[in-house]
């Protein structure tokens, strides 16, 4: 996928696929899928280490799993996402924040939110950085908005939000991130838009759709959202393995003549 592809492939009706990922080992499976893209998510921060929020993360981490998921997924479509304040302490800070990420193997960067960020998101494009927009749900603003709840629910709130999402538009972003609002209204964003949508808990009605790797393949224990599928029962099978891996030691049969240097 190039970034190109993304508004062919809304022009064509053609959902797009997007997965999260941290590490080169699983980016290197990922590449062997026809999943479209690959999201280096500041989830991270929760998913790989166990925060409560996506807010501890910095852009050295992210750029440091940026590159890791590169050299795992040397031809994939990859978005490095700016973690909490990377791109709010200025322009010329922002800049440098994105560099990492773009140095470290992302073709793309996503960020969140509208308010405050059109003037950047101009710059990044206009400097051949592409830039994936965020809405609904962001993450990074927790506090601000009392937990990860679902977002845009009654009319002022729907309408405010396709306006937001209207000036991602305008400014260059090449996709917005939807994240936990109502199907309806993810529908009617989506309707408003030239430039795909990608749900997450946004229903059906979007132009493509993301999730964490981790949720997908049933890793995630006891956390499993609403609007999570899971493909795999990962915590079981690995759980299984290692229990194995321990009793198979602990009975001295492993390893056997086979599994041991003559
Ligand atoms: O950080 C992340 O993984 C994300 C996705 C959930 C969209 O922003």
């Amino acid at each position: 996928m190039i970034l190109q592809d993304f508004a062919k492939k809304k022009s064509a009706g053609a959902p797009i696929s997007m997965v999260t990922c941290y590490d080169a080992w699983s980016a290197a499976l990922i590449a062997e899928t026809d999943i479209d893209c690959i999201l280096v998510g500041d989830s991270l921060a929760m998913v790989v280490y166990g925060h409560d929020t996506t807010l501890p993360v910095d852009t050295d981490t992210m750029a440091a799993h940026t590159a890791a998921v590169r050299r795992g997924a040397p031809d994939a479509f990859l978005i490095g996402d700016m973690p909490f304040l990377s791109y709010r302490r200025g322009l010329e800070a922002a800049m440098d924040n994105v560099a990492k990420l773009i140095r470290a193997g992302a073709q793309a960067i996503k960020l969140e939110g509208a308010a405050g960020n059109t003037e950047l998101i101009r710059h990044l494009v206009e400097s051949g950085v592409p830039v994936m927009g965020h809405l609904g749900l962001t993450p990074q603003s927790v506090h601000k908005l009392g937990g990860f709840k679902v977002q845009a629910r009654g009319d002022a709130a729907a309408a405010s939000l396709i306006d937001q999402a209207l000036e991602l538009e305008a400014v260059g972003c090449f996709a917005i991130v939807l994240e936990a609002v109502p199907g309806k209204v993810a529908k009617a964003v989506t309707a408003k838009l030239e430039i795909p949508t990608i749900g997450i808990g946004a229903g059906r009605h979007v132009d493509g759709q993301v999730l964490v790797l981790q949720d997908l393949l049933g890793l995630s224990g006891t956390f499993r959202p609403k609007f999570v599928r899971t493909w795999l029962d990962g915590s079981t099978l690995i759980r299984d393995a290692l229990q194995a891996y321990h009793r198979d030691v602990s009975e001295g049969s492993f390893p056997n003549g086979e599994e041991s240097y003559e």
